[in-house]
């Protein structure tokens, strides 16, 4: 496995790749890996003859009171862990190689940005969108594989992807869980013992709206109600949306017609956390 630190030798990399016929799969991260971002690595591993591992905390995609300057960072750990998996490189940059002085091209979407995560992170989605095709860009990738963690993420960038034309194949791999349901993440490194209890909440209450569809239930009023009720006995949890929405347009729904997404947010002391279902199908993707 190669350690890349800078943007020259990865685009010399991917040439020399691209040149013998391999086919390349990304696996963009911001670090902190978790057996989440382990299981994307190893789908790529298994689906690709390369596969690169990114890691690199993009300042564009945290807002000024986010958690950018304590994100956790070990370069060293992270690329120990991913070594064992069989894959080929891990590159790195600084945030000046991606955005030197002067830097001013963004990419934008109408009408995805703005719903769920969106809503309460301004420019999040307009950082994310940057950065994933600035690294498409750089590792000329087959398939880049994401989290179904992210949805709102999967959906703005699979559209990216389509809209600009790139030829990526975007996958979507399901959502490792912790025994008691709650979504692997980076940021559940910063939950005490008690708010770490608490945040398997949220998958208990995607499993409630889950279950009411199940037994036949399609007006999302009482899925949304049945959220509700779990949350209710957590007195520290500020829970900022709790939603079931058309899985194309993410807009809210009153009732699913075929297939939704259950989607949550909820901040737990410093640790902000999300997670979603799909309602009507395994999967959207
Ligand atoms: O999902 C993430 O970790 C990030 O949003 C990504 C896709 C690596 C872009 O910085």
């Amino acid at each position: 496995m190669k350690l890349l630190q800078d943007v020259r030798s990865v685009r010399e990399a991917v040439r020399a790749e691209r040149r013998s016929g391999a086919t390349i799969g990304l696996v963009p991260t911001m670090g902190a890996l978790h057996d989440g971002h382990l299981s994307l690595a190893s789908a790529s591993v298994a689906h690709c003859d390369v596969t690169a591992v990114s890691i690199f905390v993009n300042p564009l995609q945290f807002g000024p009171n986010e958690d950018f300057e304590r994100y956790p960072r070990d370069f060293e750990a992270d690329a120990k862990r991913l070594e064992p998996l069989g894959v080929d490189y891990v590159f790195t940059m600084t945030p000046e190689d991606m955005y030197p002085e002067g830097y001013c091209t963004y990419v934008v979407q109408e009408g995805l940005f703005e719903p769920l995560c969106g809503a309460f992170r301004p420019g999040h989605f307009r950082g994310v969108a940057t950065v994933v095709t600035k690294l498409f860009l750089l590792a000329q990738p087959h398939a880049a594989f994401f989290g179904q963690k992210d949805a709102q993420q999967c959906i703005v960038l699979k559209r990216l992807v389509d809209d600009l034309g790139f030829d990526v194949d975007v996958r979507v791999v399901p959502t490792m869980r912790e025994p008691d349901g709650l979504a692997m993440s980076s940021r559940n490194l910063y939950l005490s013992e008690s708010r770490r209890r608490d945040a398997a909440s949220l998958y208990r209450a995607l499993s409630a709206a889950r279950s009411l569809y199940e037994t036949g239930e399609r007006d999302t009023a009482p899925m949304i109600a049945a959220m509700d009720e779990v949350f209710a006995p957590i007195d520290d949890i500020v829970v900022e949306y709790r939603e079931i929405v058309d899985p194309v347009t993410l807009q809210r729904i009153d009732r699913v017609e075929s297939r939704a997404l259950a989607a949550v947010a909820a901040k737990l002391g410093p640790s902000r956390l999300i997670d979603n279902v799909v309602l009507g199908a395994d999967t959207l993707w």
